[in-house]
């Protein structure tokens, strides 16, 4: 029999580090939360015509690496390898951008793409996302970006640094885009370059290979021919991040993967990852929702990958604090143990507190055992004799000491120590 493995480019959260990735994931979510940002949940897979239109034809993830298929109704699906289109699909089918405008947005879920698998690449992984829509407000663009850095804050995370550039907008980047391509058509490039600087020029700079990067550093800078407009904006998304303590890289020649940015455009490294140094990236798209059939609306947002996150936290070495998992765990000795420990445990977790029991027949010597690695603090110990007397041990795992006390308090005395713990604690 073939032994089935997770496929290539995936992996499986399993405990404890699957509980890491959701405190991760809820750490960066809290912060949006505060801010106003509302959930949205889109389905996991869209019409194949709104990435290749919304992210752009001639980008990697739309020409190389979407998880696209018939379906049975012969309609072309794509698995969704990002969330900002689909976001703002959802936002125009519903037509939140009739109401209180900005539309603010959070979402969180798996995303896909085909890439070639290794470390922090992944070919399913997990964002946490935000999106404001319906206002060119530069305070939004800051605002996001301070939000993410409260988030990687609040984790503990210390080496994440801000990318931040403007990539213009329709009245400069014609121009931008024109200049850059007849510089690179003077460039002695390779075949596939070259048809990459035809294609998609900007991409071009954002090539990792240091005898491209050695070509283009004299590549003319958008920053130098951004329009007035797109120059103010950028002035004042500075401002505003400057106002809030941020510090920040100009990155001139950080472009991104996607193809709806406008004007502002981040991203947020660690240099813990190896070559997956991104963690997270953003950036403004004032014209997406024309190029997907929309009015005018313009939005900004951003990305955080969960995974890169969480591998980040362990290359820094900072331990993400999870739940404690079991409070009271009961150990039955005897078939009527067992029945009044069931309803024991029952008990205590209707009541909010988190129980535990051990299951089968294991021996006290291995129940106990059990008990230990639960966490627990105390254990419950019982045997039919125990029964026979109305009584049960309960010991408090932290010191050894067991006292006796009768069935019908078992349950309220537990909470009571219980309660008094949680309110000793700061
Ligand atoms: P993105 O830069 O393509 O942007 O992805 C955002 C983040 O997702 C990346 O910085 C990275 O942490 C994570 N990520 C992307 N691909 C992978 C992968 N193959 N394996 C593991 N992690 C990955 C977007 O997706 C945009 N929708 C962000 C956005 C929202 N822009 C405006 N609004």
């Amino acid at each position: 029999m073939t032994t089935f493995r997770a496929p290539k480019g995936t992996f499986d959260l399993v405990p404890p580090r699957g509980e890491v990735f959701l405190q991760v994931r809820e750490a960066l979510v809290a912060p949006l939360r505060r801010a106003g940002y509302g959930y949205v949940e889109t389905p996991t897979f869209e019409d194949t015509a709104l990435f290749e239109r919304g992210v752009g034809g001639s980008t990697d993830v739309v020409s190389k690496e979407m998880y696209t298929f018939v379906d049975k109704g012969d309609r072309s699906i794509t698995l969704r390898p990002e969330g900002t289109a689909g976001v703002l699909r959802a936002v125009l089918e519903h037509g939140l951008h009739r109401g209180p405008l900005p539309v603010k947005l959070w979402y969180s879920g798996s995303y896909y793409r085909y890439e070639r698998p290794q470390a922090g690449r992944f070919r399913h992984f997990s964002q946490v996302g935000a999106e404001a829509l319906g206002s060119d407000d530069p305070a939004l663009d800051a605002e996001l970006i301070v939000l993410a850095v409260d988030a990687y804050r609040d984790l503990g995370l210390s080496g994440v640094r801000i990318l931040l550039n403007s990539l213009g907008d329709a009245t400069c980047r014609p121009a931008y885009r024109t200049a850059l391509k007849d510089f690179l058509a003077g460039l002695p490039l390779d075949d596939a370059t070259r048809a990459r600087a035809e294609l998609n020029p900007l991409r071009v700079l954002d090539d990792k290979r240091p005898e491209v990067q050695e070509l283009v550093a004299d590549a003319p800078l958008i920053a130098d021919m951004l329009c007035e407009d797109c120059r103010s904006h950028h002035e004042i998304v500075k401002q505003r991040l400057a106002g809030a303590g941020i510090t920040w890289i100009d990155a001139p020649r950080l472009v991104r993967g996607l193809d709806y940015y406008t004007r502002t455009t981040f991203e947020f490294q660690h240099g813990g990852l190896g070559a997956q140094s991104a963690v997270g990236g953003g950036g403004r798209y004032d014209g997406l929702s024309e190029t997907i059939g929309g009015p005018a609306l313009p939005g900004v947002g951003w990305a955080l990958g969960v995974d890169r996150t969480v591998l980040a936290l362990e290359a820094e070495g900072v331990e993400v604090a999870t739940h404690r998992e079991c409070q009271v765990y009961v150990v039955p000795m005897g078939d009527a143990a067992r029945a009044w420990a069931f309803d024991l445990v029952a008990d205590l977790r209707r009541s909010g507190w988190a129980a535990d029991q051990v299951y089968g027949d294991r021996g006290l010597k291995g129940s106990m055992k059990s008990a230990d690695r639960s966490g627990a603090t105390f254990a419950v110990v019982v045997g039919d004799r125990d029964l026979e007397h109305g009584v049960a041990q309960v010991k408090d795992l932290r010191n050894a000491e067991q006292t006796e006390v009768a069935l019908d308090a078992v349950a309220n005395q537990l909470i009571d120590m219980l309660t008094a713990l949680k309110e000793r604690q700061p």
